[in-house]
């Protein structure tokens, strides 16, 4: 299937973010936008921002913001393509048939096709093949049923190097995008290679079920090679945005409200075979905030159902910090040691199994259980150590009622006094909060690529008012008031603009004035491409109008267009006289360095030039002659 660019911007235009959002986050209105809690990180008070005219969203606390493609892409951790397909079917635009042979294939869709194709090449050869037999028979063994292989599209990689290269030839798949996507190696001589070579296969899902990635896990256990292969990261697959599972189980999890999370592959499998349903696997990675937030869509109810041993239990704890720190409902049930899900349910079948999910601690009982394992309360310093860090896990959890009632059953098992305790959190949560507010100024962005945490005020020159009267023109174009641009294209082209970000976002309308296109807020940012100029542009169109002395005589939002306009004229006007002055100072510097007496004269003549344009400037906008 293709999508053309055309079709995407219909789609955009067709939706309405304030309808979308709603679904997912109570809004209310607040000036000329509503705002609500954000959903991308904890807070108290709203910072979560969407405009209904300009169809954006914005949140001032984590700096994630964008349109209805972006909000979905965020809120259900899914690829771009993914959230215009979900839009399209919500606001009624069949994509089923269309097949735009000029619009160019997304490079997504590409990788989806070339995911499909290798997905169901694997899985032919476990199936149907010969050479599939030994897999066959590991399956046999693990007591995974065909049925089950099918379900899941398991697979496998035949044994040696140039399988899966053959048969891409043969498929006609773009080979330099099979590379990229972790199926075909090159060598430095050029010469292509199976990147899976005698593994078992399984098909990363996203949660709308379509193929990101694979991993690959070694027939026997070999010293020699990795146990599992990961598909790399790319444009379709975030690793840490991904729980394993999900697109099967999502379903169950909502209707049992409530997720057990394991860690691996087989154990999701053998579990949801064996009628378990509602489960998903972190898989390889330690459990992330974002798989958190996706999982906490579906449930805020988690059970815990690690390996027992050291890693399991260090990858517990701290999957239990973040849990709870997005107010998720956490239980850990403990294996017997040597067990893994896999391997308990074929041991021990499906009744055992609900009993040890019954059995589950609360984070509490977990943590004291493991203290007094590690022989902590022996010692008055450890126990208080151990008590210390029980607070601690308290102090994430939002929820005050919660808190509260968490802190005296603390206080009740170990005969404290629960003002201590209380004095104790208030500590904790006093840094706490301290931090987290350092840490939402200056993310860094790295572990989300797509998530716009930069904060953009490190780019702010204060020393320059040609900045701020830039920034002020360029929200002024994208409030899709044609007047305005129009007012503003007379005075400026976008290379009046210094700073490379206005430049390029002024350039945009620019283009989009003289070939006539439309001119709405909406459509203007939705032209935006680039990662880095859109978060940007978020960010500034939500600010409030900050300069002029109209604004200051003015005194509250701009509501209506004739107020806005009057904005606009004193901006222009400023940013004019600013860069005649900026002229005229340079000018200034010119003539005291001037080596010749000739020079010294060309340069006054000139000076006076600038003078002249200055007062004409001054005249021309308190006459009223405003192009
Ligand atoms: N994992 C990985 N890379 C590895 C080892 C493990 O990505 N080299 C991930 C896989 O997602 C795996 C999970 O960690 O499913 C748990 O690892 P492990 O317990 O070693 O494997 P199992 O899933 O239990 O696999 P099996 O039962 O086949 O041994
Ligand atoms: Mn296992």
């Amino acid at each position: 299937m293709r999508i053309s660019e055309n079709k995407i911007e219909e789609i955009r235009s067709a939706a309405d973010i304030v309808d979308l959002i709603s679904e997912f986050v109570q809004l209310r209105k607040r000036g000329k936008n509503f705002i609500g809690l954000c959903p991308f990180h904890n807070e108290k008070t709203p910072s979560f921002t969407v405009s209904e005219d300009k169809q954006i969203f914005h949140c001032f606390g984590c700096h994630t913001g964008g349109n209805v493609f972006k909000f979905l892409m965020e809120y259900e951790k899914i690829s771009f393509i993914e959230a215009v397909q979900e839009i399209a079917a919500r606001v009624g635009i069949n994509l089923e048939y269309e097949d735009d042979k000029t619009g160019k294939e997304s490079e997504q869709e590409i990788l989806y096709e070339i995911n499909v194709l290798a997905a169901r090449y694997f899985s032919d050869n476990l199936l149907n093949s010969p050479e599939g037999e030994a897999a066959r028979k590991y399956f046999h063994e693990r007591k995974i049923k065909p049925q089950t292989m099918r379900s899941f599209g398991l697979g496998y990689a035949l044994n040696g190097w140039e399988n899966f290269v053959e048969f891409a030839k043969s498929q006609k798949i773009d080979l330099e995008k099979a590379i990229s996507l972790g199926l075909i190696g090159q060598q430095k001589d050029g010469r292509l290679f199976d990147k899976f070579s005698d593994r078992i296969i399984f098909p990363i899902f996203s949660a709308n079920g379509r193929v990101i990635a694979f991993a690959g896990r070694v027939l026997e256990n070999r010293e020699s090679a990795a146990k599992y292969l990961n598909s790399p990261e790319s444009s379709i697959y975030f690793k840490g945005r991904i729980l394993y599972g999900l697109s099967f189980s999502k379903d169950e999890i909502r209707k049992v409200d409530k997720a057990i999370l394991v860690e691996g592959y087989m154990d999701l499998i053998s579990l949801y075979q064996n009628g378990i349903k509602n489960v998903v696997a972190v898989s390889g990675t330690a459990l992330t905030e974002d798989q958190v937030q996706l999982l906490s869509r579906y449930t805020k109810n988690v059970v815990l159902l690690f390996d027992a041993d050291t890693a399991g239990i260090k990858a517990s704890m701290r999957s239990i910090e973040l849990l709870l720190k997005q107010d998720m409902e956490v239980k850990i049930a403990a294996l017997p040691s040597g067990e893994d899900p896999d391997s308990y349910i074929n041991k021990f079948g499906k009744d055992d199994f609900y009993e040890l999910i019954q059995k589950a601690q609360n984070f509490i009982e977990y943590q004291t259980s493991y203290f007094e394992n590690q022989h902590y309360f022996k010692e008055h310093t450890k126990t208080a150590e151990a008590i210390r860090e029980l607070v601690k896990l308290l102090s994430l959890i939002g929820d005050e009622l919660k808190r509260n009632l968490l802190l005296k059953s603390i206080a009740k098992q170990f005969n404290l006094r629960e003002k201590l305790l209380e004095t104790e959190l208030d500590k904790i949560i006093k840094t706490q909060s301290k931090q987290d507010s350092r840490r939402l100024q200056v993310k860094d962005g790295k572990p989300n690529k797509d998530k716009s945490t930069l904060s953009f005020s490190a780019l702010e020159n204060k020393s320059d008012p040609g900045f701020i009267f830039e920034k002020e023109l360029v929200k002024l174009l994208y409030e899709g008031n044609e007047a305005i641009i129009k007012l503003i294209f007379s005075h400026f082209t976008p290379e009046d603009f210094k700073y490379s970000y206005h430049q390029k976002l002024t350039s945009e309308v620019f283009e989009a004035f003289q070939n006539n296109d439309e001119l709405s807020a909406s459509y203007l940012i939705a032209r935006i491409k680039d990662e880095e100029l859109q978060s940007y542009l978020m960010e500034i169109t939500f600010e409030k109008y900050s300069i002029s002395r109209t604004w200051d005589e003015l005194n509250h939002e701009l509501e209506d267009d004739k107020q806005l306009f009057k904005f606009a004229v004193d901006t222009i006007k400023n940013f004019k006289l600013i860069k005649m002055e900026e002229l005229i100072a340079q000018n200034h510097e010119r003539i005291e360095q001037a080596e010749s007496e000739d020079e010294k004269i060309n340069l006054m003549k000139e000076k006076l030039e600038l003078q002249k344009e200055l007062k004409k400037i001054k005249e021309q906008f308190s006459q009223g002659n405003l192009y």
